[in-house]
Parts: C-alpha cells; sequence; structure tokens
C-alpha cells in the first residue's frame, strides 16, 4: 500500500535557491528505507515538509492516501514519529518519566495504561533506571534513547529517524534497529525512514534514496545503489565495507563480482 507520496515538491528558505527541488516520490509501507545524502543535501528539509512542520509552496503531499493540508495536518502527524539528531529541544517534561507520558497523553493513551507503555519502552532503550532523572543531565546517547523510546511508545505508523542513533555507540545502533525491527514484525505496516550518514545501516537497509543538491539522484536496493561507485563517490558518498574488500579483490584478479554479501566474501576467501 502506498503509504507516502510526494508530487513536485520544492522548498526554499530564503525564496531563491531551492533546497528541496521538485521532489516525486512513491513509497509503500512496511519498508525500512534509508536516505542518504552529504551535508545541506536537504533531507532534514524534505522530513520537515512530510510533518508539515514547514509548508511546500506548490506540490502536493498525500500521507496514507490522505492530502496534507491545514485541515489534516493534526490528524495526520498523530501517526509519524520523528526523532532529530538534536534531542536537546526535543525535551519538555521535567523527567524522562514525564517525557514519555507527553506523548501518550498527546495520543489520549488512557492513564491507566500509560505506566505499562513507558516501562516497556524505557527497558528496550535500557533507560529503565533512568526514569525519575532529569533528561537535561543524561548524556547525548541517552537522549537520543529517550527520544526514540517516546516516539517509539506511540506506535506509529511512520517513524523517520533523522540522525537520531548519530551519538550512540555501535552497539547502541544495532539496538535501536533491532527494537524498531522488532515494531515491524507486530505491526508489518510499519515504515522507517532512516536520514542517516551511517553507510554499513543504509547497507542493511530494504531500500536506499540517494539525495543531492534538493534532488533524488538514486533509488533502490543496497545492492543496486553501491554498485554505482562511480557517482556516490561523485556525491562525497562512501561504499560499505563489503563493497570496497570486494572492490580490493576484483582488483587483485578475483573472481568475486557476482558476489554481494559480507558471508558470500567470506566463504569465498576461506574456500
Ligand atoms: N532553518 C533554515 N534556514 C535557512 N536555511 C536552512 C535552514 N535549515 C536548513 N537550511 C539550508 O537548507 C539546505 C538543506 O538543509 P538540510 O538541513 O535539509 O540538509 P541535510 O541534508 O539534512 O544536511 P545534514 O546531513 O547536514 O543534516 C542547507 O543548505 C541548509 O543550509
Ligand atoms: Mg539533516
Amino acid at each position: 500500500m502506498e503509504i507516502i507520496r510526494l508530487e513536485d515538491i520544492s522548498y526554499s528558505y530564503d525564496g531563491k535557491k531551492n533546497v528541496v527541488n521538485h521532489v516525486s516520490l512513491s513509497l509503500d509501507s512496511g519498508k525500512y528505507v534509508a536516505i542518504i545524502g552529504h551535508n545541506g543535501s536537504g533531507k532534514s528539509t524534505l522530513a520537515k515538509l512530510l510533518l508539515g512542520l514547514l509548508e511546500a509552496p506548490s506540490g502536493k503531499i498525500f500521507l496514507f492516501g490522505k492530502e496534507l493540508k491545514e485541515e489534516t495536518v493534526r490528524e495526520l502527524r498523530q501517526r509519524i514519529g520523528i526523532v532529530f539528531q538534536n534531542p536537546d529541544n526535543q525535551f519538555i517534561g521535567a523527567t524522562v518519566r514525564d517525557d514519555i507520558a507527553f506523548g501518550l497523553e498527546n495520543r489520549r493513551v488512557p492513564h491507566a495504561d500509560m505506566d505499562a507503555i513507558i516501562s516497556e519502552f524505557a527497558e528496550k532503550v535500557k533507560m529503565s533506571d533512568f526514569l525519575d532523572k532529569e533528561p537535561a543531565n543524561l548524556s547525548g546517547g541517552q537522549k537520543q534513547r529517550v527520544a526514540i523510546a517516546g516516539v517509539l511508545a506511540m506506535h506509529p505508523d511512520i517513524v523517520i529517524f533523522d540522525e537520531a542513533t548519530a551519538m550512540l555507540d555501535p552497539k547502541g545502533k544495532r539496538e535501536i534497529r533491532e527494537i524498531a525491527l522488532g515494531m515491524r514484525q507486530e505491526n508489518p505496516g510499519l515504515t522507517i525512514l532512516s536520514i542517516t550518514h551511517d553507510i554499513e545501516e543504509a547497507f542493511q537497509s530494504d531500500e536506499i534514496i540517494v539525495m543531492n543538491e534538493g534532488q533524488i539522484m538514486m533509488r533502490g536496493t543496497p545492492n543496486e545503489i553501491f554498485a554505482r561507485q562511480k557517482e556516490l563517490l561523485a556525491m562525497d558518498l562512501d561504499l560499505p565495507f563489503t563493497f570496497k574488500l570486494k572492490d580490493a579483490l576484483l582488483k587483485e584478479g578475483f573472481d568475486v563480482k557476482d558476489i554481494d554479501t559480507p558471508e558470500g566474501l567470506v566463504t569465498f576467501l576461506c574456500r
């Protein structure tokens, strides 16, 4: 089912240069989509447009089949959760518990159910011991964990992570990914958009969208995208380790052109 549709969306902050430039896109539900692109390529602006935090002067956005406009923005936004790179300005509550509760209150979750949901999600992100602490006194990564718990606890149908795990250690990044994928098992329609500079994470997504200068330059499976090495390098983008290794092996004359997985390369090398 089509969950997101953009029709010729552009946006300019200064009225001169379009930082999102005539973007059209259709996304089906239930996908884990990575959005990559160099600094300033328009990824966060696109996320804000999707949420109705910024309004495109022309073009149309449809979410869940409904057009995003003034009359629908509140209703549609209820079904989307976003976590930004810098969680500092996302905290409202005096404690971590209040903060997670705030989002639930907004979605009219009954008070009787709240404690259980808060405990469940605090545990998922390993922040149970911090529920009575002040969000301001947490480390960057801990803040991100709380912000992620707050958003996931609301059971959105679309989650946008805008570099939401940038401050997490590698294990933490994996954990959050697993939590999101676990939630998708419960709700197969859950769509995860992950704006990321982590090329290894993008490699593990269902689909990758590459942005450059406000436009979608490429879209495809990780293997399709990372096969277009020269174009990616021209856009200052890196390749996953597996592809670099494959490249090095090809240069040495090994016939690995049809192997696309780390396991496949290991098997080849151990032969
Ligand atoms: N509030 C703002 N006011 C004016 N210009 C802005 C604003 N926010 C972003 N821009 C400009 O819009 C362009 C796109 O920014 P955007 O934040 O969407 O990029 P991005 O792809 O998310 O980059 P990054 O990877 O660094 O997060 C940049 O040139 C940026 O300077
Ligand atoms: Mg950004």
